[in-house]
């Protein structure tokens, strides 16, 4: 049975979806179908395909009354939308069917676990919003409410832990066949923690522990919690809130947080071992990953930040919000973790331009190096003694734009830099992160599309991350050194056909 709300959903989304043409879209990044979008949800490998869910708001370019939005594609780069999934619409998420999680049931239909929202109107304040964790099951388009949400509530929290912030679950099956899941929520301390549930069968849950307390070390409420075994280790992944900077490790407001280190099985013990960011750019957050048929740990993160939503000016001036960014493969090296593009991407490239030992000390510009869809590898090194003072590189650049990259090896400082991206809002444009080399040695890998930019550096040790809405003529790319630098460059255009 699908609801009035859904229904309206989904011919709304039928309806205006054809108003925007696939020029105004990224080209091989996901966005929203029509309106709004944050966080993915639900990603997952199911029949065949992979399917992302996403928060949604229809309706609107900012953010209102969250449905789940739905889209399926076989190489995490084309994507096809299906109609919207979960609507506002039962007693319990009557005020948004907030993030979420996907797992295939023994009976081949597909599980989705999300938070439902109930907004209670408080007489001396600000309302107050009772979230409970809920249940959908379906076939991979229809997806039908269970008759027993809400599956967790109130009762099955610690005590003294907040019933208004606790969401987000993600869900697995462990490797007995029965089913896990973590969630985030805040204690007593007023900071963050995630909880471990375990079900048999995906429907009747159980509290089991606090698997990690944030003790106000990383900002406040943990959201989005993900948990997985990775190359020996144990990863948790989760997106902080209300963060203080770190030096440079961590920065003001919403951010994300990686812990690594071991899981005791038997006792579901997890023992901490490294922390960093995962993203040191500007625009990411809520990450979730999913395990590809073979082997791979995927994750994709909503590419943009609440701190930054305000970067396109006016609401409604633009006719979508919110995409996600490049699918990247994890793997944990040296304890720390390390990501790099899906390697898919490479079957999008063309029209390869190479330069080799292009050595520099001023700014310039190489033949059949420009355009808006790229795949750029940049390698680097001091030529000669003396290491370089500063390496640049700007695109999305004419006359007017530019957005830039640089790095000073001598005080190990790579920035981001899209001051000069058109904006006119005062939202951060500048990130800085540490990276260290030896002798100026860089290597990086820029994925341009047409609003965004992720670099990997020094194949994924860091990644740096920003949407960028330059115009699209702005297609220029240049080079820059203070001193002597040394640098190998290959080109290609990135189709998105
Ligand atoms: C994170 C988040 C989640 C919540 C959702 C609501 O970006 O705040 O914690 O479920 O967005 O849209």
């Amino acid at each position: 049975m699908i609801s009035q709300t859904l229904r309206e959903a989904r011919r709304y989304e039928e309806a205006t979806d054809q108003m925007i043409t696939a020029e105004e879209r990224p080209a091989f990044h996901l966005s929203t179908r029509v309106g709004w979008t944050n966080d993915p949800n639900g990603f997952s490998y199911y029949q065949g395909k992979y399917h992302m869910f996403y928060q949604y708001h229809p309706y609107a370019t900012y953010w209102g009354p969250m449905h789940w939005g739905h889209a399926v594609s076989k190489d995490l780069l084309h994507w096809e939308y299906l109609p919207a999934a979960l609507a506002p619409d039962a007693p319990y998420d009557r005020d948004g069917c907030f993030s979420g999680s996907a797992v295939e049931l023994e009976d081949g239909r597909q599980l989705l676990m999300y938070t439902g929202v109930l907004r209670m109107p408080q007489l001396d304040g600000p309302s107050l919003e009772l979230q409970t964790q809920c249940l959908a099951v379906g076939d991979g388009t229809n997806y039908e409410k269970y008759a027993g949400n809400p599956v967790l509530d109130a009762k099955d929290i610690p005590e003294g832990s907040s019933c208004y912030d606790f969401r987000d679950p993600k869900v697995w099956k462990a490797s007995d066949g029965t089913y896990r899941c973590v969630i985030g929520n805040r204690p007593a301390d007023g900071s963050g923690q995630i909880l471990l549930y375990s079900s048999p069968d995906g429907f009747s849950w159980k509290f089991e522990k606090v698997l990690v307390a944030n003790r106000n070390r990383y900002g406040l409420m943990w959201e989005c919690p993900d948990f997985f075994p990775l190359d020996g280790k144990q990863v948790l992944l989760t997106s902080p809130q209300d963060m203080l900077p770190e030096g440079l490790e961590y920065h003001n407001g919403n951010g994300t947080l990686c812990l690594i280190g071991t899981y005791d099985e038997e006792t579901e013990t997890f023992t901490e071992e490294h922390n960093q960011a995962i993203d040191y750019g500007i625009d990411f957050y809520a990450p979730q990953t999913v395990l590809t048929p073979d082997g791979r740990r995927v994750m994709i993160g909503w590419m943009q930040n609440w701190d930054t939503c305000g970067l396109q000016g006016q609401k409604n001036e633009q006719k979508w919000f919110g995409q996600m960014s490049l699918p990247r493969e994890l793997s944990v090296k040296n304890g720390r973790l390390y990501q790099r593009p899906l390697r898919e991407l490479d079957a999008l490239r063309r029209n390869k331009v190479s330069y080799e030992d292009v050595v520099f000390t001023d700014t310039i510009r190489l033949d059949g190096i420009e355009g808006r869809r790229l795949d750029l590898e940049i390698e680097l090194s001091a030529d000669g003694e003396e290491v370089y003072k500063k390496f640049a590189v700007r695109f999305a650049q004419n006359e007017r734009y530019h957005t830039g990259l640089s790095y000073r090896p001598q005080e190990h400082i790579l920035k981001i830099d899209r001051k000069f991206s058109g904006s006119r809002r005062a939202v951060i444009h500048q990130r800085r992160s540490e990276v260290k080399s030896e002798n100026g040695r860089l290597k990086l890998r820029i994925i341009l599309d047409r609003f965004s930019v992720e670099v990997f550096v020094n194949d994924g040790e860091k990644v740096v991350t920003a949407t960028v809405f330059t115009g699209q003529e702005a297609q220029g790319v240049s080079f820059f050194a203070s001193g002597r630098v040394r640098m190998n460059v290959v080109k290609y255009d990135l189709t998105g056909e």
